[in-house]
């Protein structure tokens, strides 16, 4: 028993308690709760030092100017390596009529609190997503913003924020990537528009044809609004070969970056960051009336809702819709004697979605709320309800339940009809089939990354290739470097 020696030896004893202590101690810094002036004293004691050029950073190419607050902010984001408390951007601000720019020392943070990620599945990720934000005293418009690198620069351009006036709800979906379960996304725009949404957020990796079509028909119809989510791209020549490379060392795509650069976009009262296999409806009417009720002048910042599997019989995956008229309850506790892999287990662990007051939204998290710019509100569990779609669901073997939850608030035959008209536009008379099988690749391969200790990330790029033809996004300058 040789490691149990190891561990009776009082030095070890000694070390693992020094060790453990240091973790703490090192949490503790990197909360948000410690006092700002602690950290500006770390940020004095910590040799203070500018984002140059030698730093592995890429930048989204809009900065955006937030007029939610009295005193308008400026917000810039990036994925990058950990910053620290001691580094900040050296930023020229250029305004309407105005020759010469105003600098300014911008300081950044992680978007999930804690650099490298505490989230485990991301902690292996070198790169994270970041966000940098600044009061500005200036009033008149911003022109542009230069960022200067040491030697290198990147120039930024610029987007307004107001607070959001329209009635509706905006759905931001997380990046799409390698997708393949295309009647989820006419379910979806079927359900959420009956329950109240008007726009459709997608930033857009890849996915299968057939998926992409899908996708076409709705932004052809104004319905859907697509933002490239390209490859992160190298780094500069003369840094990339001391730094991973972005895309397998970003934890699945940064999708914390898309989620919060979805915000800015938000143009109706009330904002949502739910994926297109969830549902959130409320026990009577529709998911916007009921949001709205629960909120106006509350301090509710956001809504909560509770994950339950759902499934239907047909599977919508036959492209047969009619089966969601009534869908399948599975319990929460019955047996589970499958092994979820990572990726499931980090689905199940989004246990909860929300829909939030786009005026008070500051960061987003996947399933909750980072922060509201007004600090009085709160989230609220709602008594509605998240359906939750999953393919393999049976597989779970959980027990089915009775719920009274339904996907529409009105007349399903209708919307039910809707789907079936709308994907016999698509496709014709015979729509294709789901693979599956592309599914199953994915799964193995992050399972596989997972026991390597590895970042999950784009890592699973050439197993996905060698089993079907993707449709990537290959839009250029959307995440930038600079140039000297
Ligand atoms: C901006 O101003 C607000 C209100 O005065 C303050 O709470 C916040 O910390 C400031 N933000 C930055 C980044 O300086
Ligand atoms: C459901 O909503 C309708 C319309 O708002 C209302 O008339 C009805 O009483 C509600 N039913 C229940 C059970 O709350
Ligand atoms: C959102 O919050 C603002 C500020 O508190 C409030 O005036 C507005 O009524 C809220 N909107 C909704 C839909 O809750
Ligand atoms: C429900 O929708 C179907 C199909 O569109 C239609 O025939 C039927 O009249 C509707 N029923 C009601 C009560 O609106």
């Amino acid at each position: 028993m040789v490691v149990l020696k190891i561990f009776k030896s009082p030095l070890c004893i000694v070390s693992v308690i020094l060790f453990v202590f240091l973790i703490v101690i090192n949490d503790y810094l990197l909360s948000e709760n410690y006092s700002s002036s602690l950290r500006k004293m770390l940020r004095i004691g910590a040799l203070e030092r500018n984002v140059d050029d030698l730093f592995p950073i890429k930048f989204y190419h809009i900065a955006f100017v937030d007029y939610r607050t009295n005193t308008p902010r400026l917000r810039i984001f990036s994925i990058s390596g950990c910053l620290g408390n001691s580094k900040y951007l050296n930023v020229d601000i250029h305004q309407k009529g105005m020759r010469t720019p105003a600098r300014m020392k911008i300081y950044g943070r992680p978007m999930e609190g804690h650099c490298p990620s505490a989230y485990w599945p991301a902690t292996p990720c070198f790169f994270s997503a970041h966000t940098f934000e600044a009061n500005l005293s200036v009033t008149g418009g911003l022109t542009k913003v230069v960022i200067k690198l040491g030697l290198r620069k990147v120039e930024l351009s610029v987007q307004e924020i107001h607070n959001p006036v329209q009635k509706g709800i905006t759905m931001c979906l997380i990046p799409m990537y390698y997708y393949s379960q295309w009647q989820n996304i006419v379910l979806y725009i079927e359900a959420w528009r009956a329950q109240g949404a008007t726009r459709f957020i997608v930033f857009y990796h890849s996915s299968t044809k057939d998926t992409r079509k899908v996708l076409d028909y709705y932004q052809d119809l104004g319905i859907i609004e697509m933002r490239p989510w390209p490859s992160f791209g190298s780094l500069p020549n003369d840094i990339a070969e001391k730094y991973p490379n972005i895309d397998n060392s970003a934890y699945i795509f940064a999708y914390f970056l898309a989620l919060n650069l979805c915000i800015p976009e938000i143009k109706t009262t009330i904002g949502a960051v739910i994926d297109f296999d969830e549902i959130a409806v409320p026990r009577n009417g529709t998911t916007l009336d009921y949001a709205t009720k629960e909120m106006t002048g509350t301090n509710v910042g956001a809504l909560i809702f509770e994950n339950n599997y759902v499934s239907m019989n047909p599977s919508i995956y036959t492209s047969e819709f009619s089966g969601v008229s009534s869908p399948t309850f599975y319990s929460k506790s019955g047996p589970q004697k499958v092994r979820h892999s990572m990726f499931e287990r980090l689905i199940s662990y989004l246990f909860f979605q929300y829909i939030f007051n786009a005026s008070v939204i500051e960061l987003c998290q996947v399933h909750h709320v980072e922060s509201f710019i007004d600090k009085s509100k709160i989230s609220k569990k709602s008594d509605g309800a998240l359906l939750h779609l999953r393919y393999n669901v049976k597989s779970f073997q959980a027990n089915t339940i009775l719920k009274p939850f339904r996907f529409f608030p009105n007349n399903a035959s209708h919307h039910i009809q809707n789907m079936h008209e709308t994907v016999k536009s698509i496709f014709g008379k015979t729509p294709p089939p789901v693979s599956l099988k592309s599914l199953n690749t994915f799964n193995i391969c992050e399972k596989r990354s997972e026991n390597q200790g590895m970042c999950h990330g784009a890592t699973c790029k050439s197993d996905m290739d060698a089993v079907h033809e993707w449709v990537y996004d290959r839009t250029e300058g959307v995440f930038l470097s600079g140039e000297y």
